[in-house]
């Protein structure tokens, strides 16, 4: 029990100082992600819903969005900083429409099963930017 609270503790820390808030270079969870999972997420219309704003290497899937940049572009940004878009792209911009993914702070109109939880788990987060990596 000692060990999580140090391990939270830790996890704050990296979270809310990592090079200007614009890079998240700690694991979330301390392990790698599985990418395979996390292509799942993105694609998913109940659970990560990426596909309504991003369009993205998925042959399969139709009608994807044009609110926001095709998902090949996150070739050009560092694991820390895909990581961050995810967790709280508020980070990077405060006027994003995107969700903060693992966030629970200053959201408005917050659906009621929502409320006081993260729309991802630490460990979806970690199996998205995993598939993510591989579209470099
Ligand atoms: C409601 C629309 C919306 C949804 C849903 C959404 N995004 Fe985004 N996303 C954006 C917009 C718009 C941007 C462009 C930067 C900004 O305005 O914040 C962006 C930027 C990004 C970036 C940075 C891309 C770059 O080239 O800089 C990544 C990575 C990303 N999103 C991943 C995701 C993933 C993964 C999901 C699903 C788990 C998701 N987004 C869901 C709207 C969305």
């Amino acid at each position: 029990m000692r060990r999580f609270a140090a391990l939270s503790f830790l996890l704050c820390i990296a979270v809310s100082t990592s090079a200007g808030g614009d890079e998240i270079t700690a694991s979330l969870t301390g392990a790698k992600g599985d990418p395979a999972r996390g292509r799942a997420l993105v694609a998913s219309r109940q659970i990560g819903l990426c596909l309504l704003c991003h369009s993205g290497p998925f042959p399969e899937e139709r009608f994807q969005g044009k609110l926001a940049p095709d998902l090949s572009s996150v070739a050009r940004l560092s694991e820390g900083e895909i990581r961050a878009r995810i967790v709280d792209p508020r980070r990077a911009n405060p006027e994003s429409i995107m969700p903060a993914y693992f966030s629970t702070q200053d959201l408005t109109r917050v659906a009621g099963g929502f409320r006081g939880k993260t729309i991802l788990t630490a460990e979806q987060i970690e199996d998205v930017v995993a598939y993510l990596l591989t579209l470099r």
